[in-house]
């Protein structure tokens, strides 16, 4: 299955596949159990396991452009604050005073020269280290350098702020993405692009059924019919499984007029998206002129709740050949379409998935040979967890 095609021949053999109606296929068809999507004790262990133990996506760079620039984040195990260094590094923080453990920070962004506590009014550096303790003749005798903010493990690569959420961990993002992945992102030079937006929404439904909606190729003629079924064929996938992450070439509707005829040497880049599957919790699509980055991220406590971020990734202004006010309707355009097929259609369905998993007697379900990407999915965190409860040997 793994294959390193060039990027044309890639898009050849989707268009292949179509030619054919047919798809790339996983090995074989797997049922599953709902308790998948609502077991508090596999929750657990997918966010320790799984978000505690590897590299996944909070932001693009872009988000934090300047020195003291932050954004809090709920990842699954801790809430964090991402702030961006005076020497242009990042650093992650657990969002939390060390003194009696006022919430530092309530904004979701901003920028800031130092966190003061609302409880106490101790304050932080940028860096996390203690700066103040109020009326500290009175307090009694505290070492400093011992009670900064305690910092969670963050990388900045491909353009985009990785973190393991976990303060005991260690992060290496280029070891995560694999030589494959790593080298695959590093050619799209995300970090010269911006995030034109940021969206989260919070939804009634685990993460793994909103993950797995993004990284499905089959439901879309039949759940967005008038929309997204217009533009994309369905069911039709030319895939490579690089073991932990994975990406497949599915052909747009305008590829249609090279059924019959050959198209020779022409590059055919626009006729089709590429999606990249970045265990554990991303979708990034390719378009023709942009990037789309999706994250879902686990309920810090529910397993039947989660959230997910959209971000749209463009060319910047400048390199755009745009004027500024042209690009920004484009993208405004562009952002408003994705969100009402979000609203309209997706997020009804997956929340009414969750409903369903939830009655007392439902049945095993089963994942098709066709949809691959979801296998790969599955297959994957299946693995992290399993790897955590050995090293764990049950809790
Ligand atoms: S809890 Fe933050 S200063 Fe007291
Ligand atoms: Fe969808």
């Amino acid at each position: 299955m793994t294959t390193s095609l060039p990027r044309q021949d890639r898009i050849r053999r989707a268009l292949e596949l179509l030619r054919n109606e047919t798809t790339d296929k996983f090995d074989e068809v797997i049922d599953f159990a709902p308790g998948e999507f609502t077991d508090p004790v596999l929750a657990q262990d997918e966010r320790d396991y799984i978000f505690g133990t590897v590299p996944s996506i909070v932001a693009h760079g872009s988000e934090l452009a300047k020195p003291n620039d932050f954004m809090t984040v709920q990842m699954p195990r801790n809430n964090i604050i991402v702030i961006r260094q005076k020497d242009r590094s990042v650093k992650a923080f657990v969002n939390l005073c060390r003194h009696r453990g006022a919430l530092l920070e309530d904004r979701e962004k901003g920028r800031c020269r130092i966190f003061s506590c609302p409880y106490h009014r101790w304050s932080y550096d940028p860096d996390g280290s203690l700066r103040t303790i109020t009326r500290d003749t009175t307090f009694g005798d505290v070492d400093r350098a011992e009670h900064g903010l305690i910092e969670i493990p963050v990388e900045e690569r491909h353009g985009f702020i990785w973190v393991v959420d976990n303060a005991n961990a260690t992060i290496d993002v280029a070891d995560w993405l694999g030589p494959e992945m790593d080298a695959i992102l590093s050619e799209y030079r995300l970090e010269d692009s911006v995030c034109f937006k940021a969206g989260g929404f919070d939804e009634p439904t685990n993460w793994k059924i909103m993950q797995d909606a993004f990284l499905d190729g089959y439901h879309i003629q039949y759940a967005h019919p008038n929309t997204a079924g217009k533009i994309i064929h369905t069911n039709v996938m030319a895939f490579e499984d690089f073991g932990r992450h994975c990406r497949f070439i599915a052909p747009r509707k305008t590829i249609d007029r090279f059924l019959e005829e050959d198209p020779g040497e022409q590059p055919l880049d626009k006729y089709v998206t590429e999606t990249h599957f970045l265990l554990p919790n991303s979708t990034l699509l390719r378009q023709p002129d942009h990037f789309q980055l999706l994250t879902f991220r686990p309920h810090p406590t529910d397993p039947t709740q989660s959230r997910m971020e959209q971000r749209l990734i463009v060319p910047t202004v400048e390199n755009s050949g745009m004027e500024a006010e042209r690009w920004e309707r484009l993208w405004t355009k562009n952002w408003d379409i994705l969100l009402a097929v979000l609203h309209n259609e997706d997020f009804p369905l997956l929340r009414g998935s969750q409903r369903g998993m939830g009655s007392a007697d439902a049945g095993d379900m089963m994942l098709g040979r066709n949809e691959i990407a979801n296998q790969v999915f599955r297959r994957e965190t299946r693995r992290l967890v399993e790897a955590g409860r050995a090293v764990s040997g049950g809790r």
